[in-house]
């Protein structure tokens, strides 16, 4: 059964998709099976970061009650598994958030890890998002506005019964403005899990709509990426060599389907 992990920030713009996709490539290059669900239902961009934005089967799909979870599964080129969400208005309306525990339940058995990207703010779809999974990874910036809506995100967790396995500090670049990590640990009561710097290569691998992992795997944001992931399989980083997969870029194939879709 999947550990179902929720990337959750509060604050918009933080990194959460950027984290969500790079955990789940990282754990895919370590060897494990790992499906990446888009739960935003208003703001879904994880297709739109993977070069594949129009998708004829999606989340949306399968909420409206329209389509089956697994004929919504995509495989990125690189091997990692994806639901993705529709960035159609219409679809929008018609999807249906209370359904996400139930589809979400029923994808566990065919992966070690679900890694669920969500949208910004606590309206209904993030709250139904946090209860479809079983721990929450929390991202911040070192900053007061981002860290005063993570500390919500922990009070949330706590009050829905839900483990927070840590918090990402992302886009840190030293800057004197920033918050302490020990301030941000004191302030979130919550250990921090790891830190993403601030990495020019990062805007790269999204404009390229590459996965940075892969694309730019040596630059220090993939590597802080690489140690998450295998701080989550509870073992340190052993350096690129024991990666595996394709690099892959541009274009996802139904898992179950004939069909592909080219950028
Ligand atoms: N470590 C980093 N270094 C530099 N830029 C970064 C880093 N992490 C994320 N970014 C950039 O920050 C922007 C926001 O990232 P991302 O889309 O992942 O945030 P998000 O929390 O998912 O946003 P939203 O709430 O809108 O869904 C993007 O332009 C991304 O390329
Ligand atoms: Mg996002």
């Amino acid at each position: 059964m999947a550990r179902t992990i929720l990337i959750v920030s509060g604050k918009g713009g933080v990194g959460k998709t950027t984290t969500a996709i790079n955990l789940a490539s990282a754990l895919h290059s370590m060897g494990k099976e790992v499906l990446l669900v888009d739960s935003s239902i208003s703001t879904p961009d994880v297709g739109i970061h993977l070069g594949a934005p129009v998708i004829p089967v999606s989340f949306h799909h399968v909420l409206a009650g329209r389509a089956r979870a697994k004929d919504a599964v995509y495989m990125h080129s690189s091997g990692l598994k994806v639901l993705p969400g529709s960035i159609s208005l219409q679809e929008m309306k018609r999807a249906k958030p209370e359904g996400m525990k139930r589809v979400i339940d029923s994808l566990r058995r065919s992966s070690d890890f679900i890694i669920i990207d969500s949208t910004a703010g606590f309206g209904k779809e993030t709250l139904h998002a946090i209860e479809s999974a079983s721990e929450m990874i929390i991202i911040t910036n070192p900053e007061l506005p981002s860290v005063t809506n993570a500390l919500k995100a922990v009070k949330i967790a706590e009050s829905m019964g839900k483990a927070v396995t840590g918090v990402i500090v992302t886009r840190k670049s030293g800057d004197k403005s920033e918050m302490l990590l020990d301030d941000i640990e004191e302030m979130l009561e919550t250990r921090i899990l790891g830190v993403v710097p601030e990495d020019s290569k990062v805007k790269e691998a999204a404009a390229a709509k590459d996965i940075l992992v892969r694309s730019h795997s040596r630059s220090k944001a993939a590597r802080a990426y690489k140690e998450l992931a295998a701080k989550l399989l509870g073992r340190e980083y052993r350096g690129y060599k024991e990666e595996i997969g394709r690099r892959g870029k541009g274009f996802f194939s139904r898992l179950l389907g004939k069909l592909r879709i080219k950028k």
